[in-house]
């Protein structure tokens, strides 16, 4: 512990929900982390060892940051947040999907995105740039990311609709607009 990672681990601590990746989203009554913080979020850089003990927080959210990291880098990541979760625990993810990218692809259909603002000249370009733009570096599909959560130890792994969750702490957290992302909860 040092300066640096106490007001984050007293924060998790108190709130036992953990934010990864927030960038402008911070949510009041969560610990929000990113490694280029807002105010009132911590610094942290999620590819490293998470400053937590084990089994000390109840949820964990990420919603378009996964992607971010590499692969090896996400499989860490995700065995971090099951041993920090607390028996019963649930970590909810949102990430682009790879597969239905691929399909808008083989359709010739490249408009998707436009109210997000990203209009690729053509399909070649929205692949590539969907791979590879925002410091994109490993983009899941739906099977590669249940798999990466069982191997980090996870039961109970479902993919669940945006802004929609049977756990009321998981309801309406996505803030951006859906665009068929995989969106799955895995529980310890
Ligand atoms: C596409 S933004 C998503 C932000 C927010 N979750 C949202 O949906 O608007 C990805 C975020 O991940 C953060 N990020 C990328 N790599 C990171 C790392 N290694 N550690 C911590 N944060 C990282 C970036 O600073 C950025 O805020």
């Amino acid at each position: 512990m040092n300066k640096l990672t106490d007001g984050f681990y007293t924060s998790a601590l108190s709130t036992g929900r953990l934010h990864l990746g927030c960038g402008r989203n911070v949510m009041p009554g969560w610990t929000n982390v990113d490694y280029e913080p807002q105010p009132d979020a911590f610094r942290w850089d999620l590819v490293e060892d998470l400053p937590l003990p084990n089994a000390c927080v109840q949820y964990i959210f990420s919603e378009h940051f996964i992607e971010h990291i590499s692969y090896s880098e996400g499989q860490k990541l995700l065995r971090e947040c099951k041993r920090i979760l607390k028996p019963g625990g649930g970590l909810r993810l949102s990430t682009p999907d790879l597969a239905f990218l691929i399909n808008q692809y083989t359709q010739g259909r490249i408009n998707e995105w436009h109210d997000m603002g990203w209009a690729p000249s053509t399909p070649c370009a929205m692949i590539n740039e969907g791979l590879r733009l925002w410091g994109h570096q490993y983009v899941y599909d739906q099977q590669d990311l249940h798999r990466s959560l069982a191997l980090a130890g996870f039961s109970r792994i479902e993919t669940v609709q945006w802004r929609k969750s049977n756990n009321a702490t998981f309801n309406d957290l996505e803030i951006r607009p859906y665009h068929h992302e995989i969106i799955v909860e895995a529980w310890v």
